[in-house]
């Protein structure tokens, strides 16, 4: 297994969301110069590669998945020479770089969106999804958009609805027609050719619809809060057709060496396996949410890996995956403690592992007061901001503890508020902290990469008596094999793992301090602790 792993299988994949990594020019955003000068600290995290959140030209409706250009650099972010020096700048580094590509909808603002609405016998009519009001008048059919709303917005001029499963102004293609796809491959070879290592491609699950326009049937577990979860997404998401979707994406990226295609898809295991594709020849890595969408809570936790790891037949790598640019950080969701257990366990599984930035660090989501918000699902659906809202877990790196933490000149309004905590938690003060988060995380990336039981080994779930603990063995035919141990809970406890080994040594443990060797028969965990042991 290891002599042909792949960069993205070994690798680990460093999320950085531009607007919030650092602000070189002082209007408060973040940009790629700025991307550029914290690449040397991007390498120190032992990381493979960087994704970056979009950069291309867009009105910013929904900061950047509204593309208004999918071969342009936003002003914003800098010139096509600045992205050119940031890709020649990671490579020297030998950091790989992964765009955002964003198929499934454009800005209204794009050219092809400014033509499709000019008339209906325009010739990008056909490029987006338009279609007859109701006989009431009202939109063609029921389905919602995920920011709250119908998903059809009425254009006056032309008496059609147009769709969108987002903002107004996030018109979405019609990949029936194949004019459409060519382009999609077109901007793909676009950033291809220049060297870019692959994509990380936005709800691709999603690209195609219905061809019947059927309404979405009732979601009978709805729990009454999201509007979007009333309905269940029968004609909306993984419909007939979209394997062939990405399998025209996946030769475009096939026909250049060593790239790869990771897909953000929301759904459960046994579909999600299927856009490996049958012949492995789909997603590099369809991206398992399933860390996030789980309760934190050892047995389950348990299971999911063993459904997972079992739906994993043929060659298929796994990925895990525990926080991103939508989802509330990981150290708000299960708390900080837990948070290194969390990363202990994303950094030790089979499987290439996702950081989010700034969970090296343990960020906390930030709460923004109503006057701040940014994000529009927060203002489309104010009642339930704090459930939906994504502004928390965007918040500015914390690089030091100066004023505008690092991120940004002093003085400079920042674009979402600083954590209140960041004075005390950045990377300055965790850097001179042999015991701190970012370096518990550098020594489990930097044991990683050098252990093949770690980054190419087999796993296997080792029973314990306790219901708090996950217990797995990573194992390479090196025979150099790893048991890792996880309390889920904050009690102490005593566990007999003698059917494993008589000792062990501890390699990295999560208070960074504990070492030695252990006894097995009775290995003593305390609350909230975690410890990768060599055996
Ligand atoms: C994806 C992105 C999210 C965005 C949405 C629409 O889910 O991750 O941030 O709002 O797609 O593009």
């Amino acid at each position: 297994m290891t002599s042909n792993t792949q960069w993205w299988q070994k690798g680990i994949i460093y999320q950085v969301y531009p607007r919030s990594y650092q602000d070189s020019n002082g209007d408060g955003i973040g940009d790629l110069p700025g991307i550029t000068q914290r690449l040397d600290y991007i390498k120190s995290l032992n990381v493979e590669a960087l994704w970056i959140s979009p950069i291309y030209p867009s009105p910013m409706h929904d900061f950047g998945y509204d593309v208004a250009d999918y071969v342009g650099i936003h002003p914003m972010f800098g010139t096509m020479a600045d992205f050119d020096h940031l890709l020649g700048e990671a490579h020297a580094r030998g950091l790989k770089v992964l765009l955002d590509l964003v198929p499934n909808h454009t800005s209204d603002e794009h050219a092809w969106f400014i033509e499709s609405r000019r008339s209906r016998d325009n010739p990008k009519r056909d490029w987006y999804i338009w279609r007859d009001p109701a006989p009431d008048g009202g939109p063609p059919n029921n389905w919602l958009s995920f920011f709250g709303g119908p998903a059809w917005t009425f254009d006056e001029k032309t008496g059609q609805y147009y769709m969108h499963q987002f903002v107004k102004q996030q018109p979405e293609l019609n990949y029936r027609n194949p004019a459409v796809m060519d382009a999609l491959l077109g901007s793909m070879r676009f950033w291809l050719d220049k060297g870019v290592d692959g994509f990380r491609v936005d709800v691709l699950w999603l690209m195609l619809k219905d061809d019947q326009f059927r309404d979405n049937p009732p979601n009978p577990d709805w729990d009454g809060v999201v509007p979007i979860g009333s309905l269940l997404q029968t004609y909306t998401a993984d419909v007939p057709g979209i394997h062939d979707i990405v399998r025209q994406m996946r030769q475009v990226l096939d026909s250049y060496e060593e790239r790869m295609m990771v897909g953000e898809i929301y759904m459960e295991i046994e579909k999600l396996v299927t856009y490996y594709g049958e012949h492995l020849d789909e997603c590099h890595l369809p991206f398992n949410f399933h860390l996030i969408s789980s309760r934190w809570e050892a047995p389950i936790i348990r299971q999911l890996i063993e459904t997972y790891e079992a739906n994993l037949t043929g060659g298929r790598w796994p990925n895990w995956v525990l926080g991103n640019h939508d989802q509330h950080r990981v150290a708000t969701r299960i708390g900080v403690h837990q948070a290194r257990v969390a990363n202990m366990m994303l950094l030790t599984l089979r499987g290439t592992p996702t950081c989010y930035y700034g969970d090296e660090l343990g960020m906390e989501d930030v709460p923004i007061p109503l006057e701040l918000l940014q994000d529009p699902a927060a203002l489309n659906q104010p009642e339930i901001a704090h459930i939906v809202g994504r502004d928390p877990e965007r918040t500015p790196m914390q690089w030091d503890d100066s004023p505008n933490a690092g991120f940004a000149a002093e003085g400079v309004q920042t674009w979402l508020p600083l954590a209140a905590d960041y004075q005390t938690r950045n990377v300055a003060k965790q850097n001179a902290d042999p015991t701190s988060m970012l370096n518990f995380y550098r020594v489990l990336t930097a044991l990683r990469n050098a252990e093949p039981a770690l980054h190419a080994g087999d796993y296997a779930t080792v029973m314990t008596s306790h219901n708090d603990v996950l217990a797995y063995r990573r194992s390479a035919p090196d025979g150099n094999n790893f048991v890792i141990v996880l309390n889920f809970s904050d009690n102490d406890l005593t566990l007999d793992l003698s059917q494993v080994a008589s000792t062990a040594t501890i390699a990295v443990a999560t208070d960074m301090e504990r070492a030695g060797t252990v006894d097995l028969s009775q290995l003593a965990l305390h609350g909230n602790e975690g410890l990768v042991l060599r055996l």
